[in-house]
């Protein structure tokens, strides 16, 4: 039923813009009603395509990358990318021209809380060569990590470093948002706080490196995080055959509907009124209807170097499973905190990076990830001489208790109002308990490797 209303929805879209022509608001509302169309999967693969996704497939190819991969919504488990046919290790997944890539844009400092207000400003960019990739990204209010928390949350996480980390961070972002702020009112726009750290926030949680850079990396970004995923992505020649399905076997393209490969695509974060008035402003003043609208078929193709970055499957994989990615090996607070997921699965039942003792206590090292073989599905447990053991199981049991006599104290924080439906607050608040029960189930661990050890010390007698 759902499916028909939305399906309808596509239909009405081309003639709800042109209506709405005239009024920037309705313009707004109606980009925001079409950013929500979607369409079942028809090709047997789980979950329904979205119109931004479909166009980012469609931009890739219309500029010389290969996307085997299928990009779906599926309930419960949001976007993710998914085997178009059987794979096998070795076969292409996908194959990015360089030029596709975003970098990172260090002029005004170093670090993604200056290179993400100029993110913000490229993005409302309406004839930006990148729009196509720039309106598939997570929209403000999509991404729920460090950079975006209120600082009256900081208590929940209770370690002083992270919680100081964080604060510096957003003070940073303001303070490049500020520096930008003459360039945002050149575009009618307010240097808003909340919309610079969503650019930052973009480019900590997607950003790749290639060639010492840190680049946006089209639909390999789209991949989900899974501690356990082998798929690599390498440079390679843009040309090469081998492990080419599609050209192999004469596979068909992942499927695309025919109303979203139309050719148009919407301006980045189309629900923001102020990029929409912007553009219609530049329309008056171009006198050029249409200009809001990036070309999906630009005349000249980019991929002029054919130097790709390839991205290859590892395992076998059925047609319709799930294509993973991995971003190093991530406990719960790696995910929380710089990602804005809590993971499913025993991960929740291992302790976070900030509670265990290889958690370096310098201030600059707090966002270090667990020190782990690439690929290792879970973290080393703790080991050691009895004595070892021994000062583990006191840290512990002082850090639980420091934990629990602030919980009465946590459980009382309120939604905040840069926090809509509470939905970070919800998990930063599961987390803390999941820290909670882990911290009690490896003092559990640790009891019994005592008593094991005491056993074994008796036996040697
Ligand atoms: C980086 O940003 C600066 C200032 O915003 C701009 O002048 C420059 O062209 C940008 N560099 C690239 C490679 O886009
Ligand atoms: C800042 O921008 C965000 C995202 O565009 C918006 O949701 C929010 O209301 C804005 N805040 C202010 C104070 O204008």
């Amino acid at each position: 039923m759902l499916f028909w209303v939305v399906c309808m929805l596509a239909l009405a879209w081309p003639l709800a813009v042109v209506a709405a022509a005239a009024a920037a608001a309705a313009a707004a509302a109606a980009a925001a009603a079409a950013a929500e169309v979607q369409q079942p999967s028809t090709d047997g693969l789980p979950g329904h395509h979205d119109m931004a996704s479909d166009a980012l497939l469609q931009w890739v190819r219309n500029n010389g990358g290969q996307v085997h991969v299928a990009v779906r919504h599926v309930p419960g488990r949001g976007r993710g990318t998914y085997a178009a046919w059987d794979l096998a290790p070795g076969d292409i997944l996908a194959s990015i021209p360089v030029e596709l890539v975003y970098a990172a844009n260090y002029s005004l400092g170093l670090g993604f809380e200056s290179a993400g207000p100029t993110l913000v400003l490229d993005m409302t960019e309406p004839t930006s060569f990148w729009q196509p990739y720039f309106s598939s990204l997570p929209k403000p209010g999509q991404v729920l990590s460090k950079e975006l928390i209120p600082q009256p949350y900081l208590p929940i996480i209770q370690d002083e470093n992270t919680e100081a980390a964080i604060r510096l961070l957003q003070d940073n972002i303001e303070h490049y948002c500020r520096l930008l702020q003459p360039a945002f009112v050149k575009l009618q726009l307010e240097a808003n706080v909340t919309h610079c750290a969503h650019g930052t926030a973009l480019l900590s949680t997607r950003t790749f490196s290639y060639n010492s850079q840190e680049v946006l990396l089209p639909i390999v970004d789209l991949a989900n995080h899974d501690n356990a995923c082998l798929h690599t992505h390498r440079v390679e020649p843009c040309d090469v055959a081998k492990g080419n399905k599609q050209r192999e076997e004469g596979l068909p393209a992942p499927e695309i509907p025919a109303s979203f490969a139309s050719g148009v695509v919407i301006p980045a974060e189309p629900q923001d009124k102020e990029v929409t008035a912007a553009c219609s402003n530049k329309e008056k003043s171009q006198q050029r209807a249409g200009s809001c609208r990036a070309n999906l078929n630009p005349k000249q193709s980019r991929g002029v170097s054919g130097i790709c970055i390839v991205w290859r499957a590892e395992t076998v994989v059925a047609k319709g499973g799930e294509l993973c990615n991995n971003y190093g090996l991530l406990l719960q607070d790696n995910t929380v905190l710089q990602y804005g997921f809590l993971q499913a699965g025993d991960i929740a039942l291992e302790l976070s990076m900030l509670d265990r003792p290889e958690h370096s206590q310098k201030f600059e090292e707090v966002w270090d990830k667990p020190k782990s073989t690439w690929g290792q599905p879970l973290p080393h447990k703790f080991t050691g001489t009895a004595q070892d053991v021994e000062t583990e199981v006191q840290r512990l049991s002082t850090r639980l208790a420091a934990l629990k006599a602030r919980d009465a104290a946590v459980a009382s924080i309120e939604t905040h109002s840069d926090d809509p439906g509470g939905r970070i607050l919800a998990m930063l608040l599961e987390w803390r308990q999941q820290r909670l029960r882990a911290i009690e189930l490896e003092m559990q661990r640790l009891a019994a490797l005592r008593e094991e050890m005491r056993l074994d010390a008796i036996d040697e007698l």
